[in-house]
């Protein structure tokens, strides 16, 4: 056999499991959770009632999804000895960091979590218990890093309302939560609330394929994200619109510099795995991203240069000929910055509607008994070597 032959390797097209919960069609740009579309989903429903959807099969009825709200809202809190774990951190230390440890650790104070082959009920429970506490989790983080006290979940509000309100709320006054702000959020979470087999469900799925207890599997798909090639691109994205603003805003030249092999520059927010059309969630947020801006009456320079971009991208035989469109992460940072979100809560908050879906698929593994995960490799290296002393090297 003459001649070079590259292969092609890692989990680039690999079917890696069989799942009910999420299709995608990447040529068409179709989203739908357990068959129902995305665009539907994210106008008519809540993101509480798609977690339901996801992790349970169906859209819940008004008492199922009444006694799912009012049985995490009797889980909202975290131990107290978990707030010394925030003490520890370095002042600015990165929220995905703290927020993929403390997820690992409640593993440490709910011991029938690590039961391996636990009941039904017991597996229940572990998932909303990671539902009703990781907005408390990702508020306490927040609120650490900017000095100001905690505040804790009230029982009145609902999931996304108790969620805005621990973030933008004051120890010293109640603070009114901005229906439009309680809207965009439920929009936002829901677009990101799952992908199917994405770099961190995938993650999710191998580590819990060992038996791993849902905090902990769940804790390595927060690594996962944090990456800027996945979620990490919704803070990459902004970092580099500043970037272009700050440059005078040319985005051409910073168009030649995505395309030059010899520069490292990426487009974040830019191409997809599986999508090589559009990204329907893109376009959903693209427009949520007009409307929101306008109702708030704010101007974000960063949009302008966004759309001038991804204008001036969609026209050039580079990215046509790649197929490389906005994805999830190239609007969704200037809503979470007109929302009020620092830029480094931006993968935090990518997190926060991603659980539904890694919880739907930790579940869904289990419940289809799928073996541990352990793929093989094609072997490149030596074949027989003898040993040699040191001296002799
Ligand atoms: C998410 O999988 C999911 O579903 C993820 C996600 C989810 O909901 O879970 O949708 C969320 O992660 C969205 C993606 C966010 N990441 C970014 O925006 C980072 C920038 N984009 C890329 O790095 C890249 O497009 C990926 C990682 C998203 C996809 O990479 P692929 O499919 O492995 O594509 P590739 O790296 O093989 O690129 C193919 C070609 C290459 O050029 P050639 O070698 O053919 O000449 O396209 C080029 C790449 O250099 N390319 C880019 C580019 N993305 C790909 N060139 C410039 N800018 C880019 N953004």
């Amino acid at each position: 056999l003459t001649g070079h032959i590259t292969l092609d390797f890692g989990y680039k097209n690999t079917g890696s499991t069989k799942s009910a919960i999420t299709f995608l069609d990447g040529e068409k740009g179709i989203l739908k959770y357990r068959g129902y579309d995305i665009e539907e989903l994210a106008e008519k429903s809540t993101f509480l009632e798609v977690a339901y959807l996801l992790i349970y099969g169906d859209l819940p009825t008004i008492s199922q999804l009444e006694g799912f709200q009012a049985n995490i809202t009797k889980h909202t809190l975290i131990h107290e000895d978990m707030k010394k774990f925030l003490d520890g951190y370095p002042s600015k230390s990165h929220p995905m960091a703290q927020l993929a440890s403390l997820v690992c650790s409640l593993s440490t104070f709910y011991p029938e979590s690590l039961q391996a082959n636990s009941s039904p009920e017991t597996m229940d429970q572990t998932m909303i218990k990671l539902l009703a506490k990781f907005p408390t989790i990702v508020s306490f983080i927040y609120k650490k890093s900017l000095g100001h006290p905690l505040i804790y979940p009230k029982n009145k509000y609902d999931y996304v309302s108790n969620y805005l309100n621990m973030t933008f709320g004051q120890r010293t006054e109640e603070v009114e939560i901005d229906p439009v702000v309680v809207k965009a959020m439920n929009t936002l979470l829901i677009l990101h609330a799952d992908h199917e087999q994405n770099c961190s469900a995938s993650t999710v799925r191998m580590v819990g394929s060992s038996d791993c207890n849902l905090y902990a599997s769940v804790s390595a798909g927060i690594a996962a994200l944090w990456g800027p090639l996945h979620g990490g691109a919704n803070q990459a994205v902004i970092e580099m619109l500043e970037r272009i603003k700050e440059d005078g805003g040319d985005t051409e030249k910073w168009i030649n510099k995505a395309k030059d092999k010899n520069d490292p520059f990426r487009m974040m927010g830019f191409g997809h795995r599986v999508y090589k059309n559009f990204d329907p969630r893109a376009k959903i947020i693209k427009k949520a991203c007009d409307d929101i801006l306008e109702k708030l009456g704010i101007n974000d320079p960063v949009l302008e240069i966004a759309k001038k971009l991804e204008e001036a991208a969609l026209s050039d035989p580079y990215f046509v000929e790649r197929k490389l469109y906005p994805n999830v992460d190239f609007y969704s940072g200037i809503i979470y910055r007109a929302l009020g979100f620092p830029t480094d809560m931006f993968t935090v908050l990518f997190a926060l509607g991603r659980l539904p879906g890694w919880i739907a698929q930790w579940k869904e593994m289990h419940e289809n008994r799928e073996p541990i995960g352990r793929p093989r490799q094609i072997y490149v290296g030596h074949t027989n070597r003898e040993f040699t002393a040191p001296e002799n090297r």
